[in-house]
């Protein structure tokens, strides 16, 4: 009886591993939004500053949900070391295009963590990153929507272009 009791590991522990690696990879694009927001604030950019500080914040969020569940499911998640932020960019386009390529990324990551945890017959894991994937959908389509907006006002003063741009 004891030993149903007490919490059993439920998640594989290669996908465990898999999962921490996404944590470091949701901080650290956390960070890099955050970067992101700095430097159009600085450039008082108000719609992509609103933007970049809410996407930071969503990665953090994004980031703690793999953490709860991990030690949640009786596992081990690891707090990660984030390195090599970027914070030189050279225009507003391009802040948006290196998003997308990031995003881009990380649903690739996520597919994998879901292949292996299929693989490995971990069905808990394999449902909670059904709402990875939706968002990770959701978020590709927002940055592909913004770069269309680019090639749209193509020419127009930086100021107008970010006044059309979405804050969230
Ligand atoms: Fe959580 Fe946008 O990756």
């Amino acid at each position: 009886m004891k030993t149903a009791v007490r919490k059993q590991m439920t998640i594989d522990p290669l996908v465990m591993d898999l999962l921490n690696n996404q944590i470091a990879m949701e901080m650290k694009a956390s960070a890099s939004y955050l970067a992101m927001a700095s430097w159009c604030d600085q450039r008082e950019l108000l719609n992509s500053k609103e933007f970049f500080y809410k996407q930071a914040e969503e990665e953090r969020e994004h980031a703690m949900k793999i953490f709860t569940f991990i030690n949640d499911n009786g596992g081990a998640a690891i707090s990660p070391n984030v390195q090599n932020v970027n914070n030189e960019f050279e225009s507003l386009r391009g802040i948006y295009e290196t998003s997308l390529e990031m995003e881009i990324s990380v649903t690739q990551s996520i597919f994998k963590i879901f292949k292996s945890a299929r693989k490995e017959d971990d069905f808990v894991t394999e449902v909670f990153l059904q709402w990875f994937i939706t968002e990770q959908a959701e978020e590709e389509d927002t940055f592909r929507s913004i770069i269309d907006i680019f090639d749209l006002m193509e020419g127009m003063p930086l100021k107008m272009i970010d006044e059309r741009l979405p804050k969230e």
